[in-house]
């Protein structure tokens, strides 16, 4: 147990494997002196997750929390849900004084566009995949004013989360890909991810098969392990740009830590952090 001044937050999931987020906020506390907070991992059952939150505001002295994967949805009845996370239907951070739910990876990948310069106004962007990023993808790039498509394996999923967030998207086949002319791709399917006991896994690509890669487009690709994708490469090899999905992951938490501290969040540092933590300053 920790002291009667002590701040708590932390991140909620299940199961909670390996998270990027401990080693980013505590990296920010201790670069700002907040040495009274604490960021823990907490794995907690779906079925529980009530009697939890409650048991973490009321007895835990736990002033907020990270949601992650499966709690995400699961965790809407119990938060009020400002405007994105209503309307992603998923909420990655709390705000117990609040009782605030938001989505901060809207945010997250908004900043870190921007971070790289890319101007987003009536860009051609094809968003692969259909899953929680792109969710938050699609619905960040269609109010940054971005002319969108996508393309998934699953038909029947892109086109439910198109009508579910009522965006003016392109539905592509893979032959269409190319002919599209997008001049930004952003990767939200897991392919190319490094997986545990698949080596070969990161030799993959979401792009299809076949169909050729425009040049000089640029990539964004969610996945940020390995630091350079094979999708990475494919683009470049194009005389396109690659961008890894790190900063996205980096900014998201940022602003996790300005709702709850109500300081800005050392940005470097975090990135910092989670690059040590990710890639052991071997790999770049
Ligand atoms: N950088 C960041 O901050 C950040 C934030 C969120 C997520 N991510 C990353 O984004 C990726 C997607 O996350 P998510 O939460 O959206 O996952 P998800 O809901 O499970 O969706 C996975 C997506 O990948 C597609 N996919 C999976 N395997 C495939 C394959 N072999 N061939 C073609 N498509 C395949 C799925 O297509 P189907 O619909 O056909 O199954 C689906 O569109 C993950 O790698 C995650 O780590 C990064």
């Amino acid at each position: 147990m920790t002291g009667g001044g002590t701040q708590r937050v932390g991140i909620i999931g299940w199961p909670l494997g390996h998270t990027l987020s401990p080693a980013m906020h505590r990296a920010a506390f201790q670069a700002l002196g907040m040495t009274d907070w604490r960021y823990d991992a907490l794995p907690i059952p779906p079925d529980q997750l009530g009697s939890h939150l409650r048991q973490l505001r009321d007895e835990g002295g736990y002033r907020g929390l990270n949601v992650t994967i499966p709690l995400k949805e699961v965790v809407l009845p119990f938060v009020e849900a400002d405007e994105t996370a209503a309307a992603l239907g998923a909420v990655n951070t709390i705000d117990f004084r609040t009782k605030g739910g938001h989505n901060t990876d809207v945010g997250g990948l908004l900043a870190d566009l921007a971070a790289h310069e890319l101007h987003l106004p009536r860009r051609r962007t094809l968003v692969l995949g259909a899953g929680g990023a792109a969710r938050a993808a699609v619905y960040a790039l269609a109010q940054a004013g971005a002319v969108l498509a996508m393309h998934n394996r699953t038909v029947a999923r892109a086109e439910r989360l198109i009508a579910e967030l009522g965006a003016q998207v392109e539905l592509l086949q893979a032959q269409e890909l190319a002919t599209w002319r997008p001049q930004l791709v952003v990767n939200c399917t897991s392919v190319g991810m490094m997986k545990e006991g698949e080596p070969r896994a990161t030799e993959q690509s979401p792009w299809p098969a076949g169909v050729p890669i425009p040049t000089m487009m640029t990539v964004y690709d969610m996945v940020y392990r390995p630091a350079r994708t094979k999708l990475m490469a494919q683009v470049e090899a194009q005389g396109g740009r690659g961008i890894s999905g790190l900063g996205m992951l980096v900014q998201q938490g940022a602003l996790s830590f300005a709702i709850w501290t109500g300081r800005e969040a050392p940005v470097e540092v975090m990135r910092a952090a989670a690059e040590r933590d990710l890639y052991g300053g071997g790999e770049a």
